[in-house]
């Protein structure tokens, strides 16, 4: 029996579906436990690129089953729109996708929403995916929000819908209501087959010695309580995620990943200590293809920020770490890896959970000499460059895990494991 969690653990946008796949393939299962389509997950696989928003990324491997666990919230069109593409390119979901009818809905009102509040919000919004996650959310632990089972009882939802719009104060006719309900009830019977209590699936698999695979989606600092707090998304991305996100008992949560990049991005606004404006933020975002897969906003760039890094791997029980998109720092003659903060004369002991501690925080660096060479046919550690084996070093040191897994490129094949 083993259970195994991948995380994105900075700001998302890890690669983490990169190192999903590349583990997938000894996965029996591989299980999203929260957020929505504000995921964008990008596969590289024989030369065909994938994205993925809410379908789990196993769903490559035909072997394997697939689980949408109750801590997301699933927009059910954009679901469908997703697997219907994959269907396209061969994917195969009878008997493979499970959706748990817990799992929130998004509809077209809380799309809606998201964007009236961030024009709302003004300078102060927080740079949302705009796909409804925040509101969806905020309606679920409001009690008002649907469920993907409630599609299965017509005059449940007809009575559900109504009093959401009344909820949020928003005059709906009968016309319009009634058109949202028929929509609803399409998409409905597309997802039928796959609408199942997936918790207790999951719990027997584990038990019947399967071994599951929990991707994370979004990342640490974005989590809804331990991270950059306002600035952040709507769920809960820690380890303790997969728990409550699927119905999966705490002490069956065996071993867990890190996913750090090489560097650090952000999208959206919020505190960033270790931001660059310069032309080697340039170069990286260029080089690193740093533009989101949801949205298209070129992403933030920084140095890897080890403060961060360290909270994260703590607060996760991070096992041992991935660092992904190493070969995207080639060419950069000198390399900074943050090690401290200091709020004016006073050294910070850690990660602040104050939003204006974090945006004042001075990062204090560590220096490191660059390499120059292409990694992206390397397949051991030993053939890396030796500055690029101390960069990993530094980093290992810094977050006191162990490195085990390090990406040199897109393809599923561009990775070394750390023997
Ligand atoms: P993956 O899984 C990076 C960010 C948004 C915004 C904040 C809140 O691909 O790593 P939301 O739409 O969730 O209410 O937005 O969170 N954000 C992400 N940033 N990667 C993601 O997902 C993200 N999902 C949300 O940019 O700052
Ligand atoms: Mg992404």
């Amino acid at each position: 029996m083993s259970s195994l969690t991948v995380l994105g653990c900075m700001w998302g946008d890890e690669a983490k579906a990169k190192i999903v796949d590349f583990l997938g393939a000894s996965a029996d299962v591989v299980v999203r436990f929260q957020g929505g389509a504000n995921a964008g997950h990008t596969i590289v696989a024989d030369g065909v690129k994938y994205v993925f928003h809410t379908v789990p990324s196993g769903i490559l491997y035909p072997g394997s089953k697939c689980v949408i666990g109750s801590g997301t919230v699933v927009d059910p069109f954009g679901l469908q729109e997703e697997m219907q593409a994959l269907m396209q390119k061969g994917i195969e979901f009878t008997g493979r996708l499970f959706i748990d009818e817990r799992a929130g809905l998004v509809l077209p009102l809380h799309k809606a929403l998201d964007s009236s509040t961030e024009e709302t919000l003004g300078k102060a919004k927080i740079g949302t995916t705009g796909k409804g996650i925040g509101p969806a959310y905020s309606d679920q632990t409001a009690r008002c929000g649907l469920r993907l089972g409630d599609l299965k009882h017509p005059g449940w939802l007809k009575e559900r819908l109504a009093s959401l719009y009344r909820y949020h104060g928003q005059e709906i006719s009968t016309r319009r209501l009634n058109a949202e309900l028929k929509a609803l009830a399409e998409v409905g019977e597309f997802l039928k087959p796959f609408a199942d209590q997936a918790d207790a699936l999951v719990r027997e698999w584990y038990l019947a010695g399967q071994s599951i695979l929990f991707e994370g989606a979004q990342g640490t600092l974005l989590d809804l309580t331990y991270g950059s707090y306002p600035f952040v998304t709507s769920s809960h991305t820690i380890s303790g995620g997969a728990s409550t996100g699927t119905g999966f008992p705490p002490r069956w949560l065996d071993r867990s990943i890190g996913v750090y990049k090489a560097y650090a991005t952000r999208v959206g606004e919020g505190p960033f200590p270790t931001e660059l404006f310069d032309a080697t933020a340039e170069r990286i975002r260029k080089t690193g293809n740093e533009y989101g897969a949801t949205t298209g906003r070129p992403r933030r760039i920084g140095w890897f920020d080890a403060v961060a890094g360290k909270y994260t791997a703590a607060l996760n029980g991070i096992d041992s770490l991935a660092v992904t998109l190493l070969d995207v720092l080639s060419g950069i003659p000198e390399l900074k890896i943050c090690t401290g903060y200091w709020l004016g004369n006073r050294k910070l002991a850690g990660w602040p959970s104050h939003p204006l501690e974090l945006a004042e925080a001075q990062p204090e660096y560590l220096a490191l000499k660059g390499w120059d060479a292409d990694l992206g046919k390397l397949r051991s550690l030993s053939r890396l460059p030796k500055n690029a084996r101390e960069y990993l070093e530094a980093i290992q040191d810094l977050l006191e895990v162990p490195v085990k897994l390090v990406s040199v490129g897109k393809d599923r094949t561009q990775t070394i494991v750390v023997k």
